[in-house]
């Protein structure tokens, strides 16, 4: 069984501060529960909090993440961010992990809208961001992301229609370390760089799903439906709905798959 090799990760590292500090697990409940103790108990920004595998892995509106051993990636980032710095996440996290891929792999990755990242239609990394503020003051940041690497999908067909791998895309295993060093390599750049004229282009030109029609889960849990038009420099989606009224999203998800038919993602 094929286990992570931390040395092998701090080689490839180009980063000064993300990643330097590894927490490393072989199982855990969740990497983004453990990287809230520690961001709790003052760990410094970048702290990395690494898992093999997870029994109680998170996705998104209270959905569970597959996570099981020797195949994926499953870390958490401890960041403390300013507020601008927290503004930009959204759109850091899938470019970076997108960029990382590409660096690491002969994938390319698109983003759908806020911050999945697809390969060929199929979902290959999804993210979570939770943020502890305080008034003005972003006490922490937690960016919790999953990537399938080594990951079987035949073996879990529940989800083999919405999800893929580096090694279902490529029919070969990928390195972990070297995919996780070089997302946080990208991460790293864009997170320290203030240019977010070029960030939301670089994002927004990745995007699948714009000028497609798109339903989104609003806050209240109802499904709105439209034509996914265009999206503002924040991160926010414009929704054009069937009355012609248009509608701002500043986070939702667009996962009907009636909806968005997976030649639609391509
Ligand atoms: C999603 O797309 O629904 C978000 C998935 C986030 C999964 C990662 S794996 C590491 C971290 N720990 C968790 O429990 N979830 C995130």
């Amino acid at each position: 069984m094929e286990t992570l090799d931390l040395a092998v990760l701090e080689h490839r590292l180009e980063t000064s501060f993300l990643g330097r500090r590894v927490i490393y697990r072989e199982s855990i409940d969740s990497t983004q529960d453990l990287a809230r103790a520690e961001a709790e108990e003052d760990a410094p920004e970048g702290t990395l909090v690494l898992a093999d595998a997870q029994t109680a892995g998170r996705g998104r509106q209270g959905r569970s993440w597959v996570s099981p051993p020797a195949s994926n990636l499953y870390f958490t980032l401890v960041l403390r961010p300013s507020i601008d710095q927290l503004t930009r996440l959204g759109m850091i996290v899938p470019l970076a992990i997108a960029q990382g891929l590409e660096t690491a792999t002969p994938l390319v990755c698109g983003i759908k809208w806020p911050n999945d990242v697809f390969v060929k239609g199929k979902k290959i990394s999804g993210a979570l961001i939770d943020s502890d503020i305080d008034g003005d003051i972003v006490r922490f940041a937690l960016v919790g992301i999953g990537i399938n690497v080594n990951f079987d999908l035949r073996l879990f067909p529940e989800i083999a229609d919405t999800a893929t791998s580096v090694l279902t895309e490529t029919g070969t295993n990928g390195s972990r370390e070297a995919i996780l060093a070089a997302v946080l390599n990208a991460f790293e750049t864009h997170y320290a760089a203030n240019r977010a004229p070029a960030l939301f282009t670089e994002w927004r030109g990745r995007l699948i799903n714009l000028g497609k029609r798109v339903a989104i889960h609003d806050y209240d849990g109802t499904v709105v439906e439209g034509l996914a038009e265009s999206v503002k420099e924040s991160g926010a989606l414009l929704l054009k709905l069937d009355d012609g009224t248009v509608r701002e999203f500043s986070a939702g998800q667009l996962n009907i798959p009636n909806l968005l038919p997976a030649r639609d993602l391509a």
